[in-house]
């Protein structure tokens, strides 16, 4: 956009001023001709007649330019897309097949593409199979671009996650991705029909499995009230959803995708009260024997998790359970009383 803004601000000034002197050096030199009489004044007419024809296609021209430049920036953005390498086709790594033990973060640190500053850094982290841990802290801290690294949609910069005792990256990253699922508070809704939405990214999948899944989140009794049910477009173009009711799709596709483990960003964090707790009966069922690691704005919502890690600036500042850490009386319990103390007492 810089470089089509830059080239049709300068088409103008340049077109107007290199007409001048084009137009001076006309009228000097071929005035002389015709003072020297080596020129008829009617040639010499005809001949700036012509001239002044050119200008306008000439400008067209440079106007065309300028449309160059900013397709062509388009299509420079398009093919470093296209050309962005995901695996090595000849040497593909092996594909993630599960965890046994649990994912270490070690000194993990990250950094966003051409930021100053690090999002994470310095960052130890044990997630044990099965376990349920939260991550907790201030806004801005580094929860959902961790929640992006254990899903392997970026790779540290620093530091090493280990799945069991292998580094992430000696695994093909798509099968890590495939063993993982995230939902996040805001999940995207494609331009397409519920059941597309439900099923999406995968290729064999039956209305009946579409349908379990969206019973198990409780979603089938809105979906059936659609004007053509699991047919319904839905997106942009489409029927539109409450924020409960997108959330209940997301919830859907990752019982679909059946992973082993699961990172909710602040999964619940647009829904009101009776949605969010019927999202969260839903997540119940969801998780059930899964490795869970819960990103929460509200403390309240994690006391129970086997292990809370509270990060502050990039780092887990402390780490253990409601108990432990209420007890060691850091970050975790500020935050806990601030929370308490914010909120209406009937709530209590
Ligand atoms: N896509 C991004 N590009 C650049 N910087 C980002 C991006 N996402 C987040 N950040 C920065 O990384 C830091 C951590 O952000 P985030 O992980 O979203 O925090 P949290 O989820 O704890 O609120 C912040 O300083 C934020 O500005
Ligand atoms: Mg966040």
């Amino acid at each position: 956009m810089m470089r089509y803004l830059r080239a049709a601000a300068l088409m103008t000034p340049l077109m107007e001023v290199g007409a001048s002197f084009v137009v001076g050096a006309i009228l000097f030199f071929g005035g002389r001709e015709v003072i020297f009489g080596r020129l008829t004044p009617g040639a010499f007419f005809a001949f700036l007649g012509a001239m002044a024809a050119a200008y306008a296609p000439v400008k067209n021209l440079a106007r065309t330019n300028a449309e160059l430049q900013r397709a062509w920036t388009g299509v420079e953005r398009l093919f470093r897309i296209l050309g962005e390498k995901t695996s090595s086709p000849k040497r593909r790594k092996p594909d993630f097949s599960g965890l046994k033990q649990g994912i270490r973060l070690e000194r993990l640190g990250f950094r966003y593409p051409g930021a100053r500053t690090w999002a994470l850094r310095g960052l130890d982290l044990e997630i044990p199979k099965g376990a349920r841990v939260a991550l907790v802290g201030p806004s801005g801290c580094g929860k959902s671009t961790l929640g992006r690294l254990l899903m392997r949609l970026y790779d540290p910069a620093e530091g090493r996650m280990l799945l069991d005792d292998a580094d992430a990256r000696d695994f093909d990253a798509a099968s890590v991705r495939a063993w993982g699922g995230l939902v996040t508070s805001e999940s995207s809704l494609f331009n397409d029909t519920v059941f597309q939405n439900v099923a999406l990214g995968r290729r064999v999948v039956t209305l009946s499995e579409v349908e379990r899944a969206c019973e198990t989140v409780g979603a089938n009794a809105f979906i059936d009230a659609l004007p053509e049910g699991y047919q319904t477009l839905l997106g942009e173009w489409g029927f539109s959803l409450s924020a409960g009711q997108r959330q209940k799709i997301a919830l859907a596709r990752v019982l679909l995708k059946n992973p082993e483990f699961v990172v909710l960003d602040e999964a619940t964090a647009h829904l009101d009260g009776p949605a969010e707790k019927e999202v969260l009966a839903a997540l119940e069922t969801v998780l059930a024997g899964r490795t869970v690691v819960t990103i929460a704005h509200e403390l309240r919502s994690v006391v129970g998790a086997d292990r809370i890690a509270v990060l502050s600036a990039g780092a887990v500042s402390e780490s253990g359970t409601h108990a432990e850490l209420m007890e060691a009386g850091g970050l975790y319990r500020r935050l806990f009383d601030l929370e308490d103390a914010a909120r209406p007492a009937e709530t209590k």
